[in-house]
């Protein structure tokens, strides 16, 4: 769910309060045409942090903070350590970040934003949009699935009747079918699945119903029935649920797909 930005703003503005933006998930939706309108007002606030390892696939880490006025970073963390910063330049982190040692992870981001461009990554966001918006149809025509919350971002939180989802998504990760996770909400339990991956194909998500929607009664979802037909689907799947935050751990699960079956 997106936060009203615009109203928040609002309320912080006259009271000197200081607002931030959590947008370390749903924040790539920025670099769509066609979902931007979700982070309205997002420009109105103080700070606003964002996790390209996150949609854009980015391996583990790339965090970016972004602050409305320049200088918080090092007023706050630098640490004025003679010994290791002589001289005021904006070229060592280590003067404007918790760490002092430290990975550069800003390339990686760099590296990946030029590989993919401006319209590359717009396509990833629309297109893992899309196929949360799939998923959501999906749980919605199956009459032994219930769609908890509607997608705002790309979770599709869903129910499936008459099962608790921490017991089916751990019977389900047991028998080596899917690895998903479970939310809640008051007293009410959840699937949450998460659409992250843009590789992931609308038959993925076909098996992913039926094997919640019929589980434990689908015969051919028990394997090895399954394996050799689904295996290379079921790495994938895999790899972008459970590892929904590492391109690379994706690449590694994938391959390693290929090299059993
Ligand atoms: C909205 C939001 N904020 C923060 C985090 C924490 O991310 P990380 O620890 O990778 O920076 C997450 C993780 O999924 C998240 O969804």
């Amino acid at each position: 769910m997106y936060d009203p930005f615009e109203a928040l703003a609002q309320v912080c503005r006259p009271q000197g309060l200081w607002l931030h933006i959590d947008g370390a998930f749903g924040g790539s939706a920025l670099l769509s045409r066609q979902y931007r309108h979700l982070l309205k007002g997002c420009e109105q606030a103080d700070s606003f942090a964002w996790n390209a390892h996150k949609m854009m696939g980015v391996p583990l880490t790339a965090s970016v903070v972004l602050f409305r006025q320049k200088g918080m970073l090092r007023k706050h963390l630098s640490e004025k350590a003679e010994y290791l910063y002589q001289g005021e330049d904006d070229y060592n982190p280590g003067e404007y970040s918790l760490q002092c040692g430290r990975r550069n992870d800003a390339l990686k981001v760099w590296a990946a934003w030029k590989y993919y461009g401006d319209e590359g990554y717009e396509a990833r966001v629309n297109r893992q949009f899309a196929l949360s918006h799939y998923a959501a149809r999906q749980v919605e025509a199956d009459p032994a699935l219930e769609l908890v919350q509607a997608p705002e971002c790309l979770n599709v939180c869903f129910a499936v009747k008459g099962h608790s989802a921490k017991e089916l998504c751990r019977e389900l990760d047991e028998a080596g079918l899917l690895k998903v996770g479970y939310g809640r909400f008051g007293k009410r339990e959840f699937i949450r699945m998460v659409c992250i991956d843009p590789d992931l194909e609308e038959s993925d998500l076909d098996h992913v119903f039926a094997w919640c929607g019929r589980w434990p009664l689908w015969p051919e979802c028990h394997p090895p029935a399954w394996t050799a037909r689904l295996a290379p689907d079921f790495f994938q799947m895999q790899a972008a649920f459970y590892y929904n935050q590492g391109a690379a751990y994706h690449v590694g699960l994938v391959l390693q797909g290929g090299l059993v079956f």
